[in-house]
């Protein structure tokens, strides 16, 4: 049996350049990873069979799972005889700008390269699974690390410095294609990428904290005025920064007590089921 942690993911910067002629926009974002953990093992089959064990309504388990995705993809790939039985239990909340079913398809590559003996380079893995999604490849790693291209073309960067992140996420789910199908690239706010990279590289807290920003934020915060108001919860309960993640519609917030975590925490309690005090792993 082999068993991998799948991590969720915030985005200090999230900056969208263009649209692509392949649909997809060309982006440039600062990810980073937090200790809010899905749990995954990996038990081998004989019958060849890649079956998804999760008990949660509204993760599939069938072809539409990301990691099963995965699963097929690594075995037609390297030839695979052998099938596989993925546990899947699930904390990372979903559709929530997390990239929780992300983060399990990049646990499924590195898992099934163990299990199956594939032992190929966390590099490779990074690339193959480019093909199944634009967050996997940073998720492989999962590593602070400036993402180009739709999202798949890394730059590793140093750790953030240390912080206390509350997680709150409204009670709604959001598809990251009606976001960026809603985005209107002249309407969009000015995202500091160059200067959180700078940030990130000098460990300056503060600086970081000015640097957070998010171009798809004010299209997901159009759409869903909660998140608005989520946001603005935040604030005022007198955080360092405040951020959605992603396409939303979680948004999070960086303190440097855990006091002060504390605090936010009980504030936000009231307003959404989906609250978490972690830390950054980077
Ligand atoms: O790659 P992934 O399957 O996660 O992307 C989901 C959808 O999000 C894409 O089909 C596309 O509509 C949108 N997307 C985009 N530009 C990106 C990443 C995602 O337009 N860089």
């Amino acid at each position: 049996m082999i068993y991998e942690t799948a991590p969720a993911k915030i985005n200090l910067t999230l900056d969208t350049l263009y649209k692509r002629d392949d649909g997809y926009h060309e982006v440039e974002m600062i990810m980073t990873t937090v200790d809010l953990n899905d749990r995954l093992s990996f038990e081998k089959r004989e019958d060849g069979e890649i079956v998804i064990d999760v008990e949660h309504n509204f993760v599939p388990s069938d072809h539409r799972n990301l990691a099963y995705k995965a699963a097929k993809l690594m075995k037609d790939k390297y030839n695979i005889k052998d099938g596989v039985t993925i546990s899947l239990e699930k904390s990372i909340p979903i559709s929530a700008g997390l990239a929780g079913g992300s983060s399990d398809a990049a646990a499924t590559f590195r898992g099934l390269n163990k299990l199956w003996g594939i032992n190929d380079s966390l590099e490779a893995l990074s690339d193959l699974s480019a093909e199944i999604g634009s967050d996997i490849s940073f998720c492989i790693y999962g590593k602070t690390a400036l993402c180009r291209g739709r999202g798949e073309q890394l730059t590793h960067l140093p750790k953030p410095p240390s912080a206390w992140v509350i997680i709150a996420k409204p009670d709604i789910g959001v598809s990251t294609p009606e976001i960026y199908g809603a985005l209107t690239l002249e309407k969009t706010s000015k995202v500091l990428t160059k200067e959180c990279q700078q940030a990130l590289i000098d460990g300056d807290y503060e600086r970081l904290c000015k640097s957070l920003g998010n171009s798809l934020e004010s299209v997901t915060m159009g759409l869903y005025p909660e998140v608005e108001k989520l946001k603005n919860t935040m604030t005022n309960t007198g955080v360092d920064a405040a951020l959605m993640s992603g396409s939303g519609p979680t948004v999070y917030g960086f303190v440097q007590k855990e006091r002060q975590a504390k605090q936010v925490y009980n504030a936000l309690k009231g307003c959404c089921k989906d609250v978490f005090i972690v830390r950054l792993l980077g």
